[in-house]
């Protein structure tokens, strides 16, 4: 309504409400590598295209006169009832997108009642992201140094439940950055680039900079292109954790942990055997490995085994409300948003994540209200609203 009222003053939206044309919108405004390395995918984009394709296998079918208002878009994860089942994924390096960088995503979160994941690759430090988003919902995304540096991250995890992150989100698909053409040709990384980047949240961090001394006998702002190639160094470990070291993880942590990067049923049900409250079923947006499955296509199977005894948020693809309603109806309570508030980041800063996250919301709420589907609860939103189209 707001909008066509505009309209009526001959006042255009300046941001597309068109999703698929916020990535031709940043494209415009950002440095090329920037551009390049939040559209990058993983070598021939198969995992990126195959996110993409799951959708288009799913139709949703509407059900006519049910009388029902705006859908209610509440959503209950770990016992607690969170706003809306979209939140903000964790995205690194906010800085090269935006000078606001994750001061204006977590405060665009805040203001829209969304909830922000917090990256460990981020530019701004966990207090100050915490300070834009004080009275909002954040959660808490770890990339796991290797056990030898356990101090970092237990002093990351006291760091964050210090500063009122309610959720730790453990990634297990980027203990190395993956094969990206796209980064590759531009020469580009961004976690090697204290000048533009920062990469604060290590350098603000007490144990980080106490070693670094030891080790260098310097503080970390006298050398930060070597304190941020050891920063990339400890949160990219390049060898992966085992099962067995998430007991570690669960001694600085009371709150749910959730683990990212699922794609199979087997890890999944080793998540639940592991004592952990939820997973994302997640391909990293197709940045990590190439030649990977759909990451929706992977959703119902995993559900199917294993919804009952964690929580299970989804991300990778999404681009719309149908696409969110479809990987509800699929058995997902909470939705990443990833690329496509970056996009919005880039185009207009904080203003530009809130009209990605109104966008999206709005076009929610319109296609499940047009469905007749009265609730995101999964009692009303599962796959009966669904026909699978192609295999
Ligand atoms: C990411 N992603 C990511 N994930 C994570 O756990 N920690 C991180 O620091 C980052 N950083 C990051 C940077 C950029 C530029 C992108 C695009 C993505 C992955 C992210 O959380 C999410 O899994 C994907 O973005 C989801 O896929 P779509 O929505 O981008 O297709």
């Amino acid at each position: 309504n707001e909008i066509y009222a505009n309209g009526l003053k001959n006042i255009k939206p300046s941001i597309s409400f068109h999703p698929l044309e916020w990535e031709a919108q940043a494209k415009e405004v950002l440095p090329a590598d920037s551009f390049g390395y939040v559209w990058g995918s993983a070598g021939l984009r198969e995992t990126d295209d195959n996110n993409r394709a799951a959708f288009r296998k799913w139709a949703i079918l509407p059900s006519r006169l049910v009388k029902s208002g705006f859908p209610n878009l509440k959503t209950t994860l770990f016992g607690e009832e969170y706003n809306y089942p979209i939140a903000i994924a964790p995205v690194g390096v906010q800085r090269i997108f935006h000078p606001d960088a994750e001061i204006a995503a977590a405060t665009a979160a805040r203001k829209q009642a969304v909830t922000y994941t917090l990256s460990s690759a981020s530019s701004t430090s966990i207090e100050d992201v915490a300070k834009a988003n004080d009275s909002g919902s954040r959660w808490f995304q770890l990339y796991w140094p290797s056990n030898k540096h356990h101090d970092i991250t237990a002093s990351l995890l006291q760091r964050a439940k210090a500063a009122g992150y309610k959720v730790l989100v453990v990634t297990l698909d980027t203990y190395i950055l993956g094969w990206r053409p796209s980064d590759l040709c531009n020469a580009f990384n961004p976690f090697l680039r204290p000048d533009n980047i920062g990469v604060e949240l290590g350098f603000t961090d007490p144990v980080f900079r106490r070693q670094f001394r030891e080790r260098h006998h310097k503080e970390v702002e006298e050398d930060m292109g070597t304190a941020a190639a050891e920063w990339a160094r400890t949160i990219f470990p390049g060898t992966s954790h085992s099962w067995e070291d998430l007991q570690l993880l669960r001694k600085h942590w009371d709150g749910p942990i959730v683990l990212k990067g699922i794609q199979t049923v087997q890890d999944a049900q080793r998540a639940v055997k592991a004592g952990m409250q939820g997973i994302v079923v997640s391909n990293h947006g197709g940045r990590q490995q190439d030649g990977g499955i759909g990451s929706l296509d992977v959703l119902p199977e995993i559900a199917e085994a294993t919804k009952d005894k964690l929580e299970i948020i989804f991300d990778s693809g999404v681009r719309s409300g149908a696409d969110i309603a479809k990987a509800l109806a699929l058995g997902a309570k909470m939705i990443l948003i990833g690329r496509p508030y970056v996009y919005g980041l880039a185009i207009g800063g904080e203003a530009g994540v809130s009209h990605v996250l109104r966008s999206l919301l709005g076009d929610l709420e319109l296609t499940l209200h047009l469905a007749g589907i009265p609730s995101v609860s999964p009692e009303v939103l599962n796959d009966s609203v669904l026909r699978r189209i192609a295999s």
